[in-house]
């Protein structure tokens, strides 16, 4: 999670440069939720609310601010917040949105947002006009790299025994999943309450890790992370304690990393090259479905 500064704590010629497309900010406002940004305020002026997020250039995640900028023209009105303006200045890359206002979506079975939570995960899914030029962000070559990638990760020391039982049909699975992400539409890939503002529709904000991919995978995603929430709540009303059971992205870890050591080494494991799944200690979720970073 990355550390929050107030609007004050922008240098002066960054706030300038805010201001000179906005007027003056009046009142700030922090936003809740959100876990990327340096900055996430809600700036009024006498034209009204601004939602401004912001991230150092030098940041080694300030890709995620300019990933949502190349997609936003892309986006339907009425599914995410128009991006307004951007600014990049004094070691400061900050973009201002159209304000929303709403909550953030209740995901739980039998929540009254769902239906508006579908729909616009139906809306995500026809978008197919994406940007071309500039970025590669193919979701099956961005899976495929990330297994690769991770394979080269020192395993992870806890054992759990159904993972290392199972290590050779987790590895196979793992492996086939980048062939089903092929497609030319529109993933968002980080689908969690906290980036879904909704108000009489659900709009989705923070479209950082977009991606293109299968029509439909946003969807799967989606409904996974809703009954991954669902067996969390099982588990916890089972008596596991929220630590282990709870959904939250846990620290990045990779596949193999997340192997038992049984599961991961020479003697008497699979193959190396077999070696690309995710098994997660016991009481925990799978690598989560949501907030996978494919890009660091
Ligand atoms: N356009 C918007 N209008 C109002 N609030 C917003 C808007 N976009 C995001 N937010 C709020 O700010 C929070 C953080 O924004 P987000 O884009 O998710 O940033 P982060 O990269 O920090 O996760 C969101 O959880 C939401 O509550
Ligand atoms: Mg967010």
């Amino acid at each position: 999670m990355t550390t929050r500064l107030a609007w004050d704590d922008l240098p002066t010629a960054a706030k300038q440069a805010v201001e000179d497309r906005i007027g003056q900010v009046l009142k700030t406002e922090s936003t809740p939720g959100g876990r990327n940004s340096e900055l996430s305020e809600t700036l009024w002026t006498d034209q009204g609310p601004v939602f401004c997020k912001g991230i150092s250039t030098d940041s080694p995640i300030s890709y995620m601010h300019r990933n949502e900028i190349a997609v936003n023209p892309f986006l339907p009105a009425g599914l995410a917040p128009r991006l307004l303006w951007h600014v990049e200045t004094v070691g400061w890359l900050l973009l201002g949105y159209e304000h929303l206002s709403g909550r953030h979506a209740d995901l739980s079975s039998g929540s009254e947002d769902l239906p508006l939570v579908a729909e616009a995960v139906t809306r995500i899914g026809e978008v197919v006009d994406l940007p071309t030029s500039g970025v590669q962000r193919s979701m099956s070559d961005r899976w495929g790299h990330a297994l690769t990638r991770e394979l080269t990760s020192s395993p992870f020391t806890t054992s759990d025994p159904w993972c290392a039982a199972n290590a050779g049909l987790l590895v196979e699975l793992a492996n086939r999943a980048p062939s089903y992400m092929d497609g030319s539409s529109l993933i968002h890939s980080d689908l969690n309450p906290t980036n879904i503002v909704v108000s009489d529709r659900a709009q989705v904000v923070d479209w950082a890790w977009w991606q293109i991919g299968r029509r439909g995978s946003t969807r799967h995603t989606w409904s996974s992370a809703s009954s991954l929430r669902a067996t969390t709540r099982n588990r916890q009303r089972a008596g596991h304690s929220s630590s282990t059971a709870s959904h939250r992205p846990r620290p990045r870890r990779s596949p193999r990393s997340l192997l038992p050591r049984s599961a991961c080494g020479s003697e008497g494991s699979p193959a190396p090259h077999r070696s690309r799944t995710s098994c997660s200690p016991v009481g925990a979720p799978p690598q989560s479905v949501t907030g996978v970073d494919l890009d660091g």
